[in-house]
């Protein structure tokens, strides 16, 4: 008999993500449904495709409706249990709500917050409504289907999060060039990754996984577009070149499986992502409730 696919892709290890799940709830080989935001391309293209393999439903959100019926198409080709479109721009409230409301759906096992545009510029050049629209569709849509999916998953035995920032979340204070200016979508990765730690620590002994995927440079349509526009035409990738997508999202079910709540792809020393957090700890360590000396010098 045919093995049935399986949930995760873990890589050659066993998949753990539900593995502590009760008996006849699903598990690791029971597909489930997926929300992908961003499908529309690049990653989240990827993502959907991958799941679709295995077995998955999909629900499809992006603006490009042309394109998300494409990929339902070939996702069914590939094996998707079922596809539904969601058009929605994820910066518009309404929009937003209505995918929040799928999110929170009691059929839903995984959301991918993968959506994500940048806004790099000169910070006090660049539009300040893009600036606000980069925040509402990587922080505040991300925070808001996260918040919508996560309460009811653990009554149904087990879900993941997974939500998609960027190496430059850990870029710090290094100058441009060749680093985009990006201090918005810099801070908007940021939050993602500390959002998304914090969450994941205050989860740990659930049967949920939360992750933070943090691709470095990557082939898809990301640095074509200008501002929030909708790259037009046939799927492509920009010039810059970087990571083929489809490797960025096996690394990501494959360390979601392993249970890697920060997931950097093309990272090969797996404890450096563990560095920051004891930075963190020294800092928090050697801060009190008293001011520092060094403070009342400027007096
Ligand atoms: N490519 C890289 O080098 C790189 C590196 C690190 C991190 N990332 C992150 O990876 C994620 C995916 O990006 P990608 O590289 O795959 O880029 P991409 O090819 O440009 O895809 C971006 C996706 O986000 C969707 N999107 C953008 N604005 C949206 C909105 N307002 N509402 C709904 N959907 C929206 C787009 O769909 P529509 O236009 O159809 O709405 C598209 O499907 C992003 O969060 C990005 O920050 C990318």
């Amino acid at each position: 008999m045919t093995p049935p696919p399986r949930l995760f892709d873990a890589g050659g290890t066993a998949a753990a993500a539900f593995r502590s799940r009760p008996a006849g709830t699903p598990n690791d080989n029971t597909p489930g449904t997926a929300v992908v935001t961003g499908a529309s391309s690049g990653i989240g293209w990827e993502y959907a495709t991958r799941l679709a393999a295995r077995g998955w439903g999909l629900v499809l959100v992006a603006r490009r409706a042309e394109r998300l019926d494409v990929l339902g198409k070939e996702a069914l080709k590939e094996g998707a249990a079922g596809v539904e479109t969601l058009v929605a721009d994820l910066g518009s409230p309404e929009d937003l709500s209505r995918v929040v409301e799928r999110a929170a759906g009691d059929d839903i096992d995984l959301v991918v917050s993968n959506a994500g545009i940048n806004g790099y510029g000169p910070f006090s050049e660049v539009d300040a409504g893009l600036l606000t629209r980069v925040l509402n569709v990587n922080v505040v849509a991300l925070t808001a289907l996260t918040r919508a999916a996560v309460p009811g998953m653990p009554a149904r035995g087990g879900g993941a999060v997974i939500n998609v920032a960027s190496l430059l979340a850990f870029a710090g204070d290094l100058p441009p060039d060749p680093l985009p200016r990006r201090a918005v979508y810099a801070g908007s990765k940021g939050y993602a990754v500390t959002f998304t730690r914090t969450l994941a620590a205050e989860l740990a002994g659930t049967p949920l996984r939360v992750q933070v995927v943090c691709p470095g440079l990557t082939a898809t349509e990301f640095h074509l577009g200008a501002g929030d526009t909708p790259v037009s035409g046939e799927r492509r990738v920009h010039d810059e070149g970087g990571m083929p997508a489809a490797d960025v999202v096996t690394a990501s079910l494959a360390g979601l499986g392993a249970g890697e709540v920060v997931c950097v792809p093309g990272l090969t020393d797996a404890e450096a992502v563990a560095r920051p957090a004891e930075a963190e700890l020294g800092l928090r360590a050697g801060s009190g409730s008293r001011m520092a000396p060094r403070s009342s010098h400027g007096e």
